[in-house]
């Protein structure tokens, strides 16, 4: 999986803009040029780069896993490649939170456990993860799965149901910087979208007038959560040692994506290079 590193896709990288989802997000990216020399604004500074054209169906298909301790950047990165590649984003996360807040059975049992940092019982969480799955998109877009499997049986509960990822991405960021991030993170309730107070700040006051913060995002229980993490990583590592590849979260946002973002280039043109063979 190392050759993933080196795309030539990726032509050059964005210099620290503040927000490259914005300048995602704003574009329609359906009719840009395969190459596209664009410029856009953001608070601090107008930039100008070339990038890759991000069409709706580059990532057929594709089903990629993402994993890392707490605030790694998993949401952050998977914002980014479902606008580009147009997958079925599925974080096991949120699909808990949003049980909460309808307040099922089920959330209600789950928040005791994220509240104390701990996971979640699979069986509130591989029904959860498999029905989103099963969904008529997920199968024709391909999927994101984001905080999923975070153990070795839901690993293989998963592969029991048939569901196998083509791509394992683990974001390793270290943890005196996990804590800061985690502290720092704020959410907009109205787009979804996250924040920093530092690295990744609201860009109007009423933005920030509106964010929430999540209950499970102090200092204290960050640290219980990364203990979990801890437990548990290298069990499910070792079941996907062969599709695994690392990625060092602790550079930028975007610096993190173009690392993603070339391994999920060459592993498309594998596919596509071994669909070509087995036509010819
Ligand atoms: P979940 O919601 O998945 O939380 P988590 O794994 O702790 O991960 P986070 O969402 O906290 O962080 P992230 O990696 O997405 O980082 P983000 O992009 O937001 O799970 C919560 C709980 O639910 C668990 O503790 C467990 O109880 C339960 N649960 C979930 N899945 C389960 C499962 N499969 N089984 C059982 N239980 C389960 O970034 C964080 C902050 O850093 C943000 O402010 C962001 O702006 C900033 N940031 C991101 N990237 C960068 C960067 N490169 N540079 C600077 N800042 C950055």
């Amino acid at each position: 999986m190392a050759s993933y590193l080196n795309s030539s896709m990726v032509l050059s990288k964005p210099k620290q803009p503040a927000s490259h989802l914005d300048f995602l997000n704003s574009q329609h990216l359906s009719s840009w040029s395969p190459i596209t020399s664009v410029r856009w604004r953001t608070h601090h500074q107008r930039c100008s780069v070339q990038q890759v054209r991000a069409s709706s169906s580059m990532g057929k298909g594709l089903k990629v896993m993402i994993s890392g301790a707490p605030a790694s950047g998993k949401g952050t990165q998977c914002e980014l490649i479902t606008t580009k590649y147009d997958l079925v984003h599925i974080a096991a996360g949120d699909l808990l939170r949003a049980e909460i807040a309808a307040g099922s059975q089920s959330g209600k049992q789950a928040k005791e456990y994220m509240e104390k940092g701990q996971l979640v019982p699979d069986e509130i969480v591989v029904t959860m993860v498999k029905n989103r799955l099963s969904q008529p998109d997920s199968a024709e877009k391909g999927w994101l799965l984001d905080g999923y499997p975070r153990s070795s049986s839901q690993a293989t509960a998963l592969q029991a149901y048939g569901f196998k990822p083509d791509i394992f991405i683990l974001l390793e960021v270290p943890q005196d910087i996990l804590v800061d991030r985690v502290v720092g993170r704020r959410l907009d309730p109205v787009t979804g979208r996250i924040y920093h107070m530092t690295y990744s700040p609201p860009e109007t006051e009423e933005i920030a007038a509106r964010l929430t913060q999540r209950f499970d995002d102090t200092e204290e229980k960050v640290k219980l959560r990364l203990q979990t993490h801890n437990q548990n990583v290298e069990s499910v590592l070792s079941l996907f040692e062969d599709i695994t590849v690392k990625v060092d979260g602790s550079l930028s946002k975007e610096d993190v994506f173009a690392t993603i973002d070339s391994a999920l280039s060459d592993l498309i043109k594998q596919k596509n290079a071994s669909l070509g063979m087995a036509a010819a």
